[in-house]
């Protein structure tokens, strides 16, 4: 079966519900109770969603030259090196211990990007925010808000490894929805393989505009000192913070090298914008690689990069090129309450965020 041509953006592409500025306001209202509960415990604010990381890591992404024309868009019609920083974690908004597996998140911030940016985006930064699974589970924000709900409710009082096993569970299971990622298997039993964040593949999940077209994103291990890691298992049933251990004693020899992918919208109705629990099937829609991106050896959770990272810096789709406009419900959903988090953050914890550039 051939390719067909891929759609051209235009802002008619997405269709606005009557229910999102109501929606949004009551996102924001949960994330202020999941962070609330979660701060006074810790003494100290953390993500909303996503709250552990597992490493911090510097990398660089390299553009290639040399583009066909429909993927020489956006930042990614110039070629040429960037440095960036990748977050991993895990979706839950409490800081859970590992032996609770859970799916794996990776935010990557690409920096000194030249363009015309997104309304409120500081710096001269472009973030992408991926998670390993290519789909997500709400088909849309108020969805997404019901779940929400029953987490805030939940959130619980964590003391690492001492939480009854039976509440972190409840807490997970109601996380794993509100964050749109259910298994049946972690909700059975938390029995999700706990699989080395190294060796994942990342998924954008949302669409993006893409300069004249519209895609969605993909980061994909290739170097071998990542693809061993592929499907293997971390033992996190003694050690709270495994994930992380492992992570950094493996990032001290590995070259890392990802492909940056992108998949281009070629049919509305096989891939849809608004609605992110449709996956945009490989065969009509095939993946094409337009940057790498390389991380030498290196400490992943060095005092200075988690300072810098993880407390001083905050990761949204909306921080980036208006080339790259986040598209649909979801994503337009997301805008306002990843500033409100991290603006929560800032407030609690007296430390303002920060856009790097070199
Ligand atoms: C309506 C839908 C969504 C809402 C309201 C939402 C909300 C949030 C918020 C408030 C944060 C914390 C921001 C901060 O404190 O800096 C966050 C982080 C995150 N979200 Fe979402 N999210 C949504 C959908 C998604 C989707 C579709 C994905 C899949 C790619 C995703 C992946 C992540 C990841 C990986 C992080 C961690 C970012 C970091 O490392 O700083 N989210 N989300």
């Amino acid at each position: 079966m051939s390719i067909s041509q891929p759609i051209r953006y235009s802002s008619d592409l997405e269709s606005i519900r009557d229910d999102e500025k109501e929606t949004i306001a009551g996102l924001n209202e949960q994330f202020d109770v999941i962070m609330q509960k979660t701060a006074e415990d810790y003494g100290h604010a953390v993500r909303s969603v996503h709250a552990k990381a597992h490493g911090i890591i510097e990398a660089a992404m390299t553009v290639a030259a040399g583009l066909p024309p429909e993927l020489a868009q956006g930042m990614f019609a110039t070629p040429g090196a960037h440095k960036v920083f990748l977050r991993l974690s895990t979706n839950a908004g409490d800081i859970l211990p590992d032996a609770i597996s859970l799916p794996r998140g990776l935010a990557m911030k690409v920096l000194d990007v030249e363009g015309p940016r997104l309304p409120d985006a500081e710096g001269s930064t472009q973030d992408f925010i991926m998670v390993n699974g290519p789909v997500f589970q709400a088909p849309n924000a108020k969805k997404f808000l019901s779940s929400l709900k029953l987490l805030a409710k939940t959130t619980d009082r964590m003391e690492g490894t001492k939480t009854v096993l039976s509440s972190v569970l409840q807490t997970v299971n109601k996380g794993l929805e509100a964050v749109g990622v259910a298994s049946p298997t972690i909700q059975s039993l938390g029995g999700a393989p706990n699989s080395d964040p190294l060796g994942e593949t990342y998924f954008s999940v949302t669409p993006f505009r893409y300069g004249d077209y519209v895609a969605k994103f993909k980061l994909k291990p290739i170097s071998p000192d990542l693809t061993q890691r592929t499907d293997t298992l971390i033992d996190a049933t003694v050690r709270e913070n495994a994930i992380r251990e492992t992570v950094q004693a493996e990032m001290q020899e590995t070259n890392g090298v990802w492909e940056f992918q992108v998949q281009l919208c070629r049919n509305l109705e096989d891939q849809p914008i608004e609605d992110p629990t449709v996956e945009w099937k490989e065969e009509d829609a095939p993946f094409v690689t337009v940057a790498k991106v390389t991380a030498m050896p290196q400490d992943s959770w060095s005092d200075v990069n988690v300072q810098k990272v993880d407390e001083e810096m905050r990761f949204s789709v909306w921080t980036g090129l208006d080339a790259h406009r986040p598209l649909g419900n979801i994503n337009r959903a997301r805008r306002d309450p990843y500033r409100h988090s991290a603006e929560f953050r800032a407030r609690f914890n007296g430390c303002p965020f920060h856009e790097p550039s070199h």
